[in-house]
């Protein structure tokens, strides 16, 4: 279908093209090129060929649990000339878009990558505090949100939780509080989290079992260890998506996504679309379907 919509826009900008290498028609030539008429034709075959994909995944296997590392929020905002700030701001509204999404195909599990430990040394204060508010917003915004009290979803922050400011923990106490009766649908957001630090985490708690007397060396396994991570009773991720065209893993949920499918796209986080979800989601299924899984 992306092809049926580059041929559309190209069509239609081929015409335009033609047009212009005659002078006396050079106007309506610009006017098909820039009409609304055209734009609202792009767009409506745009969403057709969402609803046909939507379609399609949903006669396959979902994932269970989807991940994201919301990556390229900078260069969203570096590439329409916008501060980096706005390019977080799209960055948090865009991910309350793709929780919706997310819902409507009833997949359980959502985890996304906020911020990780290296993040946190490695960026000026000046964007940290702004990251810092965006996160108090959003986590604030979230424990309101008509959608996640009607859908029942579990929100819950993960990583090293007190080194962020009180601020953010408080906002994350909120939407925890707010929702922990709820288990239709967990949303987990990693925040001052790296995957290493949780596996160091849950090797030291087996070293004070194991010191205590409560767990002899045999015994110790990787169950053990999964048991002692951030969120154990999280199964791990199906599918991990990561934006805008850096093909790594930045120490996401290193221990948990052993036999995950990763997805990479070009498309910077703040403009990722349905559709764009919906490929990703396609990708899983068909290479599923390719190894018999
Ligand atoms: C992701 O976008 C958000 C965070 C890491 C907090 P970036 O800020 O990494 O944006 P790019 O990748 O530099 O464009
Ligand atoms: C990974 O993105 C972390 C988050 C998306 C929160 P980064 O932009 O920080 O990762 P690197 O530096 O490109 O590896
Ligand atoms: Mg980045």
């Amino acid at each position: 279908m992306g092809r049926q919509r580059k041929s559309l826009g190209n069509r239609i900008d081929n015409v335009a093209k033609w047009l212009l290498k005659f002078r006396i028609i050079s106007s309506p030539a610009r006017y098909i090129s820039n009409s609304k008429i055209t734009w609202s034709l792009i767009s409506r075959t745009d969403r057709i060929r969402t609803r046909r994909l939507e379609g399609r995944i949903k006669n396959g296997e979902m994932p269970n649990h989807i991940s994201i590392i919301m990556d390229g929020n900078r260069r969203f905002a570096w590439s329409q000339s916008l501060e980096r700030e706005i390019g977080h701001l799209k960055g948090k509204d865009k991910l309350k878009q793709v929780m919706e999404w997310v819902l409507n195909l009833k997949i359980k599990y959502l985890t996304v990558y906020a911020l990780s430990t290296e993040n946190m040394t490695g960026r000026d204060s000046g964007e940290l505090e702004s990251l810092y508010d965006l996160y108090q917003i959003g986590l604030n915004e979230i424990a309101e949100d008509p959608l996640i009290h009607s859908k029942k979803v579990k929100v819950q922050a993960v990583g090293r939780l007190e080194e962020l400011p009180e601020r953010v923990r408080v906002a994350i106490k909120n939407a925890e509080d707010r929702t922990e009766g709820y288990s239709n649908f967990i949303f987990t957001v990693c925040l001052a989290y790296g995957g290493r630090e949780e596996i160091v985490d849950a090797v030291k708690e087996v070293a004070i079992d194991h010191a205590a007397g409560r767990l002899p060396l045999d015994e110790i396994n990787s169950e053990q260890i999964s048991n002692r991570l951030y969120s154990a009773e999280i199964p791990d991720p199906d599918l991990v998506i990561r934006t805008s065209g850096e093909e790594r893993i930045s120490n996401f949920l290193l221990w948990q996504i052993a036999y995950s499918e990763l997805y990479f796209t070009d498309v910077h986080w703040p403009s990722f679309s349905r559709n764009d979800l919906y490929e990703a989601i396609e990708s899983y299924q068909y290479r599923r379907r390719k190894y018999g899984k």
